[in-house]
């Protein structure tokens, strides 16, 4: 017999977790605006809110912890972190920040001024608020196939080059001071970028002179889903993949709470001595000297070691194959989800599974809010909420996908904790016929509204 899958690491330390009925939830969602954010995370049995920073580090990591320097200038512990990043990335120049948005922060504080256009594939909610509240744009030329989430394709994230070549050629240089490569793209549903597609996208910036960052929080599943699908790279290792990802880029952000396993951290990185200069003043005005830029000696130390167990084949085979755990549980209850399956987590069409509701009322928060009353899970709305208000006409605007996100953090749940989800959704989808109420908005800021938004039923 073939031996079946099996972890590639044992559980030495645990947290309990606390069951609750659905009386008790109905009345904890509303009094929390029906906003999963605001719940308190003992409200909640599985949190699959978000895969940041939620992760389990190893015990080496644990132990790197305790060597951290904490140093306030030139700590080993940074020239750990320096010494990984280099190694792993081929990044030369490279700055700490506290997470991936203050690593947006400083280096978008460099880059990008008011009127500016900044090409991307579907440009990750802070990235777009990074850029919005500079009163630039964010333009989406990801490939069309990743909008229909039940056609095959394997690089949902791909940049449609015809797109991307047309708002290049249609501007001045002077308004594009960057293209932007999210690997994988959270907003498309977890995609990866092919290789292929990412140097063809750097080949159409060199001949515009337009430089390439890659938003790089999980670059790893990225390049685990090259070796998989990719012809030519069957026999690479994810760790020579991700050099030649990063051979087609000039800077890149990180947050490393995703493919470095960290709770908390962010870096910048960049072949340019200029731009690293320049950075270095935000760095220090937003984040804290050049060797810290916001982190402790300690949590570096755990990053640098976090970064080496993220590229690793097996880690990323256990992960990524429990997402695909999930995803095919999910399906065999008929529940419509966003194929082939993202590497971080599954996405729920909401559209499909809830047509009846309109789109005004919130389809993908309706369906997160029952979720959570039907088993206590806690996904999150990638939809309407999220895609904000249009920062000029001020008018909703309407994504083309409305997802309720089941995000997997790393190394913290089993296989039976995915049984458990699929069967809540699953009791979902059997009623779906019964929900027949979505939400209106009683309370929102005036950017990245989802974080606070409060509703009531519609
Ligand atoms: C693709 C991508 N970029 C940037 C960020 C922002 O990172 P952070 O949450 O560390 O600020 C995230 C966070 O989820 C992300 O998924």
């Amino acid at each position: 017999m073939i031996l079946p899958f099996a972890e590639s690491y044992k559980i030495k330390m645990v947290e309990p977790i606390r069951r609750s009925t659905p009386k008790e939830r109905e009345a904890w969602i509303r009094e929390a605006g029906y906003n999963l954010f605001n719940l308190r995370s003992d409200q909640v049995f599985i949190d699959l809110l978000t895969d940041s920073g939620t992760g389990a580090m190893s015990d080496r990591q644990w132990s790197a912890l305790m060597l951290g320097d904490e140093s306030y200038a030139g700590a080993s512990s940074y020239f750990k972190m320096k010494e990984a990043v280099r190694e792993i990335t081929g990044f030369e120049y490279f700055l700490p920040t506290h997470q991936g948005r203050a690593a947006e922060n400083v280096l978008f504080s460099v880059l990008f001024k008011e009127g500016h256009i900044i090409p991307g594939n579907a440009h990750f909610d802070t990235t777009k608020g990074h850029i919005e509240y500079r009163k630039a744009f964010a333009v989406d030329c990801t490939i069309d196939e990743a909008y229909d989430t039940t056609l095959y394709h394997p690089f949902k994230g791909n940049i449609n080059l015809a797109k991307l070549e047309e708002v290049l050629s249609s501007n001045p240089k002077e308004k594009i001071p960057a293209i932007i490569v999210t690997v994988t793209c959270n907003t498309s549903g977890g995609q990866p970028v092919s290789m292929e597609n990412l140097r063809h996208t750097y080949a159409l910036a060199q001949k515009y002179s337009i430089p390439v960052i890659f938003d790089s929080a999980r670059f790893a599943e990225n390049a685990y889903f090259i070796k998989e699908r990719e012809k030519g790279y069957e026999n690479h290792s994810i760790r020579e993949i991700v050099r030649e990802m990063f051979s087609y880029a000039d800077m890149m952000t990180m947050s490393s709470k995703k493919d470095a396993i960290v709770n908390m951290g962010g870096f910048i990185a960049m072949r340019s001595e200029d731009i690293f200069r320049q950075a270095s003043v935000f760095n220090i005005m937003f984040e804290g000297y050049i060797t810290y830029g916001g982190m402790s000696g300690r949590d570096m130390n755990a990053l640098a070691q976090g970064l080496y167990e993220g590229t690793e084949y097996d880690y990323l085979n256990t992960r990524i194959g429990q997402v695909g755990y999930l995803g095919t549980k999910l399906k065999s209850f008929g529940v419509p989800v966003q194929e082939p399956f993202g590497g971080h987590a599954i996405f729920v069409d909401a559209k499909k599974f809830l047509p009846h509701i309109p789109v005004e009322e919130f389809q993908a928060q309706t369906l997160a809010v029952e979720l959570y009353i039907e088993g206590g899970v806690r996904g999150v709305e990638i939809g309407t909420i999220l895609a904000d208000r249009d920062p000029v006409t001020r008018e909703n605007r309407y994504p083309r996908l409305e997802f309720l996100r089941l995000a997997i953090p790393r190394r913290v749940y089993t296989n039976n904790h995915m049984d458990y989800v699929a069967v809540a959704l699953g009791n979902v989808f059997a009623r779906r016929e019964q929900i027949t109420q979505g939400f209106r908005i009683v309370y929102e800021a005036p950017i990245m509204r989802h974080f606070t938004v409060k509703l009531e039923r519609a």
